[in-house]
């Protein structure tokens, strides 16, 4: 008898039904998917910030698409000192342990081609966020008490040595995404990437709200540039920035985590999906707290039809710095694609009205999801962007 007291055919019974429904779409179209805990990690040394093990979620393609892979990061913010590492270490941001074990799959990772038409028969796997440096960092910290695991290159590896035997290292076609931190992921490891895959396969890389900027906010403070300089620190990722671009930046190889100095170095074909006004870069970067203090941004922050004329100047500021830092990429990446829009919104792929539904945002009259697979399947050249706010009358999820 085992403690719960449950007999084996009991529990055989149970393990078949869990089997079952593991990809099968619930009422209402809801396809939820199990976790799967890379048992082995551990030997190439890949943790979690808490010590646990790595975790992916992957349902499997089908039909024409059987032989496709899409790979999607996790967001969720970083971690840049010891005292918000350990904090996170002990939630599911920094522990798959307290993570819930079934995710929902809806845009991108959607298996239902009327809501995702381009990917829906691909395999399609999300790598879970634990580490707190988008899957960039390699170091430890130890000062007597349990030690904290700075390891996300060691996760990413993990994972994609897992995904390889089980089809990914004869994929045909990929496409390694990811949004906000996990956006910020996809430019860190878009070129280590290809590398794994068959040379006569197809891989290409879609960043969603993951083009962090190089920015001053509105107090002149190099905000973000402080944030990322210390995490780039604590959790040792200087050798996983692009080798290209610190080699190039020796007086300030920090910088090449920013996608604005990393890209001229990335040569694989390449997606910017980005809010002009995105909501992280508003609140984080621009206007960060300590920018802040008087709270005169309060109203504003929440709802952008409360901000004065003044502060929707220094929001056309945001959107300028962003179209000039991707002007390059615009004028010369033949391979590239973007869309940037101008919804105050911060990640637009994973949901499923961002991403493709009626009433999602659109530009020229054309959908992200659509937009996304005209780039990937060379239907047309693309390099959407949208007219500044608040001419965009398809935007309808504003903030928060
Ligand atoms: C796919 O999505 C459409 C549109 O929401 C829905 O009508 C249909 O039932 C879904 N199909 C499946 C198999 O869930
Ligand atoms: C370890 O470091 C943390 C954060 O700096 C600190 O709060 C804690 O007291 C340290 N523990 C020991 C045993 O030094
Ligand atoms: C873990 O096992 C899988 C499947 O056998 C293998 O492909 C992978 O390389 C192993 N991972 C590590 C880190 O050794
Ligand atoms: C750096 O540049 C060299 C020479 O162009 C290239 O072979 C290599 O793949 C690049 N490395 C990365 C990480 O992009
Ligand atoms: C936009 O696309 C929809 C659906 O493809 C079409 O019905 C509509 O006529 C288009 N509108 C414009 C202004 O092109």
């Amino acid at each position: 008898m085992n403690p719960a007291g449950f007999g084996a055919p009991f529990l055989a019974v149970l393990f078949l039904l869990a089997a079952a429904l593991r990809s099968l779409p619930l009422a209402g179209a809801r396809l939820q998917v199990a976790m799967t805990v890379v048992r082995n990690a551990s030997s190439v040394g890949a943790f979690c910030l808490d010590g646990s093990l790595p975790a992916y979620h992957l349902d499997r393609g089908f039909g024409a698409g059987a032989g496709n892979w899409l790979l999607q990061f996790e967001g969720g913010g970083w971690c840049n000192d010891v005292e918000s590492c350990l904090e996170r270490a002990k939630t599911r941001r920094g522990s798959t342990q307290l993570m819930n074990k079934w995710e929902d799959f809806n845009g991108i990772l959607s298996n239902n081609a009327s809501l995702n038409p381009d990917f829906y028969n691909w395999n399609r796997v999300k790598l879970r966020y634990c580490d707190g440096a988008s899957f960039g960092g390699d170091a430890l910290f130890h000062n007597g008490t349990s030690p904290l695991y700075f390891k996300g290159q060691k996760i990413w590896e993990s994972i994609i040595l897992d995904l390889l035997p089980k089809g990914l290292g004869t994929a045909n076609k990929a496409l390694l995404s990811g949004c906000s931190a996990g956006g910020l992921a996809t430019f860190l490891h878009c070129e280590d990437f290809t590398n794994y895959l068959p040379r006569d396969a197809t891989v290409k890389c879609l960043s969603d709200a993951g083009f962090f900027l190089d920015l001053q906010d509105i107090g002149s403070t190099h905000t973000m540039r402080g944030f990322f300089k210390d995490l780039v620190a604590l959790q040792g990722m200087n050798p996983n920035l692009n080798e290209n671009c610190t080699a190039a930046s020796s007086n300030l190889p920090d910088l090449c985590i920013f996608p604005q100095h990393a890209l001229k170095y990335i040569a694989t074909p390449f997606f910017i999906l980005n809010s002009a006004y995105d909501v992280y870069q508003f609140h984080h970067g621009l206007v960060p707290p300590s920018a802040d203090i008087h709270g005169r941004w309060k109203h504003c922050k929440m709802n952008p039809a409360a901000c004065s004329k003044q502060q929707i100047q220094q929001l056309q500021g945001l959107r300028s710095s962003m179209l000039s830092a991707l002007k390059l990429f615009y004028q010369y990446s033949s391979k590239g694609g973007m869309f940037i829009n101008s919804c105050f919104a911060h990640c637009q792929s994973e949901s499923q009205n961002t991403w493709f539904a009626k009433g999602s945002p659109t530009i020229d009259n054309k959908t992200i999801a659509g937009t996304v697979g005209d780039w990937y399947f060379n239907r047309r050249n693309i390099k959407e962007i949208d007219c500044a706010y608040p001419c965009d009358s398809t935007c309808h999820n504003l903030i928060p």
